[in-house]
């Protein structure tokens, strides 16, 4: 990245298909290919934008856009923002109400187009799609379907490739597959991959790949970097999953409630947002950063502590968290969190 830094300027200068296309970003781009086992990759400046682009690409007035009713923000502002006016989210991981709302639709519209996307891992939740059944309902019912893999890349999966590896799905089951690079990757930006013709007809169409500076090269640099480590460190997807592990058994010891999770997103539902501010300030005051998450994020009565583990977390942080967590959700115990 100091020498992607050194070469030139720290910003791209231009959009991509003005002046702002660097080798920096091929050279990422086509490491990216490799790594999904997709035939070409396209980089975004941000995952927000990346998912705004590829939603209003796909869906014409016509259309039908399906998503998971706990999709990430930014997949449902796509839909709020392309064309098509009919949008409906499914009860979260319900592939069977996702597929009585695509058949309806089919049955009146044979020949629309028809979009399902899903988060690979639910970022609020921390659990994983059921991708594999969603691909199945996609071929059956020729839909696209979108997977935003951005916590499940770099951790989920031996190699770390993330759900569609997990679920052993390749390009031509999951055919748009996207990823961020703000989370295990540890720098920023994102990237769609897929067909060579799906990303020709994205830098053609992306409006927020179009009309935005390029990604600063000297993070593209470090993100092809971080992509190495992913593929080469084995022992810190390793290390982490065992830290998640120890975490989960711990806490069914001490009869602490975690969501099921088997990702880094390990929640703990406390009810009101009062609840979970009190428990995320008495933990600060141990000595942990834990965020309390509260509506709109998460529905209305699920705010929740979201711990988020990561491989540079030690055996004792954990074993100390989970102390700091009784003392934290003792006043839970005497209250009804459901309401
Ligand atoms: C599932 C998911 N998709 C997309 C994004 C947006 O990515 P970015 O922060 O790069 O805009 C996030 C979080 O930031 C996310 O959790």
């Amino acid at each position: 990245m100091i020498g992607a830094a050194q070469q030139g300027a720290i910003g791209a200068g231009a959009s991509h298909l003005v002046s702002g296309h660097d080798p920096e970003h091929d050279s990422l781009e086509r490491a990216l290919a490799d790594f999904t086992g997709r035939e070409r990759a396209l980089v975004f400046s941000t995952g927000y934008m990346a998912n705004l682009g590829v939603i209003t690409s796909l869906v014409d007035r016509g259309d039908l856009i399906l998503q998971d009713r706990l999709n990430h923000a930014s997949l449902i502002d796509a839909a709020l923002l392309a064309r098509s006016r009919d949008f409906k989210r499914y009860p979260h991981n319900d592939v069977e109400s996702a597929a009585v709302a695509l058949k309806r639709f089919r049955g009146e519209h044979p020949k629309a187009g028809a979009v399902i996307a899903t988060d690979g891992v639910f970022s609020m939740d921390g659990d994983i799609a059921p991708v594999a059944a969603l691909a199945e309902l996609a071929r059956a019912e020729s839909a696209w379907l979108v997977v935003d893999d951005a916590h499940g890349l770099g951790v989920v999966g031996a190699e770390g490739r993330g759900v569609c590896e997990q679920q052993q799905l390749d390009q031509k089951a999951v055919p748009v597959l996207i990823g961020t690079f703000g989370k295990a990757f540890g720098t920023f930006g994102a990237f769609v991959a897929g067909e060579s013709a799906l990303i020709d007809w994205l830098i053609q169409s992306a409006r927020t790949y179009i009309y935005t500076t390029a990604m600063p090269p000297p993070i593209a640099a470090a993100t092809r970097r971080a992509l190495q480590l992913v593929e080469q460190e084995r022992w810190r997807r390793e290390k982490l999953h065992e830290l998640i592990r120890i975490f989960r058994e711990g806490a069914e010891r001490r009869g602490i409630a975690v969501m099921p999770s088997v990702t880094a997103i390990q929640p703990i539902l406390c009810g009101s947002a009062a609840m979970a501010l009190q428990a995320s300030a008495y933990l600060r005051d141990h000595g942990f950063h834990v965020v309390a998450i509260r509506p709109p994020t998460v529905p209305e009565g699920s705010a929740r502590l979201r711990i988020t583990l990561n491989a540079h977390h030690q055996v004792d942080e954990i074993q100390r968290l989970l102390i700091a967590l009784e003392g934290a959700l003792a006043p839970m115990l005497t209250t009804d969190v459901s309401t």
